[in-house]
């Protein structure tokens, strides 16, 4: 395993003509991230593991400040893992100046997390559009449980770039919570909360598969989720091909987030 602190430095050393897989990440590697790396190294070559908090995605300092950062033990997954290449690039090495930090998204966009984090996803493409300008690579590895994520950063490559993004599905744990970096400032009692809404949006979601009309059910899990004391900050049932609230029983999904403590925490289902 090669370690870059420099992105010029690693695509001097990688072959962009062979089959390269790339998974970005912000660290605190969790079970999630290594679906996505084990995913990349059986359809590629090689495989790329960025390791990069990217300030321009988070609107709130304290946020950006008190995101979990644990770089000995990622580093130990990914030598496990037999990673080829890892890249951790300073805040200067990415960005020169303050305006190639961000990429406008459309209005239309605006909606769910988007809504609730301005700025938010116009960093993540920011920092994508960064990466992908010098690391060629054939594919681009992202989870599902960041939908708007994936989907935003999807239609962005696909207008810029040939990088072909693969979506990998959500890895939960036994009660159904998603992994994600932030569950590590959670104890055990605050993660079975936090459960709690994935079973209900995953309960929500077969029994409108089962019949339409239920979708009118989520009044009741909005009520059901306040009423295990969890700050609500939305549950929406959008269609997934273009994220609108023009949705049917086949193309629907039900997205959520909330806060635990002051944690804010994401699913879809
Ligand atoms: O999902 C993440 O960890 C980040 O948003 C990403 C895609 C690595 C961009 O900073």
């Amino acid at each position: 395993m090669i370690i870059f602190k420099s992105i010029n430095t690693l695509i001097k050393e990688v072959n962009f003509k062979a089959n390269i897989g790339f998974v970005p990440t912000m660290g605190s590697l969790h079970k999630g991230h290594v679906s996505l790396i084990n995913t990349c190294k059986k359809k590629c070559k090689k495989t790329i593991v960025s390791i990069f908090v990217n300030p321009s995605q988070f609107n709130n300092k304290n946020d950006y400040k008190s995101y979990p950062r644990n770089i000995h033990n990622d580093l130990l997954i990914l030598k496990r893992l037999k990673v080829d290449y890892v890249l951790i690039p300073s805040i200067k090495n990415m960005f020169k100046t303050k305006k190639e930090m961000k990429i406008p998204i459309l209005n239309k966009y605006k909606v769910l997390c988007a809504k609730f984090r301005p700025g938010h996803f116009e960093g993540v493409l920011g920092i994508i559009n960064k990466f992908l300008k010098k690391i060629r690579s054939k594919y681009i590895f992202l989870g599902e449980k960041d939908f708007q994520q994936a989907y935003l950063i999807k239609n962005f490559i696909k207008r810029k770039f040939k990088t072909k993004v693969y979506i990998c599905e959500t890895v939960r744990s036994k009660y159904e919570l998603p992994f994600s970096s932030r569950n590590v400032r959670l104890n055990k009692e605050d993660l079975l909360k936090a459960s709690k809404v994935s079973q209900a949006i995953k309960k929500l979601f077969f029994l409108i598969k089962k019949n339409f009309k239920n979708k009118d059910k989520i009044t009741e899990i909005k009520k059901f989720i306040k009423s295990n004391n969890i700050n609500l900050q939305y549950l929406e049932i959008r269609n997934k091909n273009n994220l609108s609230t023009n949705f049917n029983q086949n193309n629907f999904k039900i997205f959520v987030a909330f806060f635990i403590k002051k944690i804010r925490l994401i699913d879809n289902v």
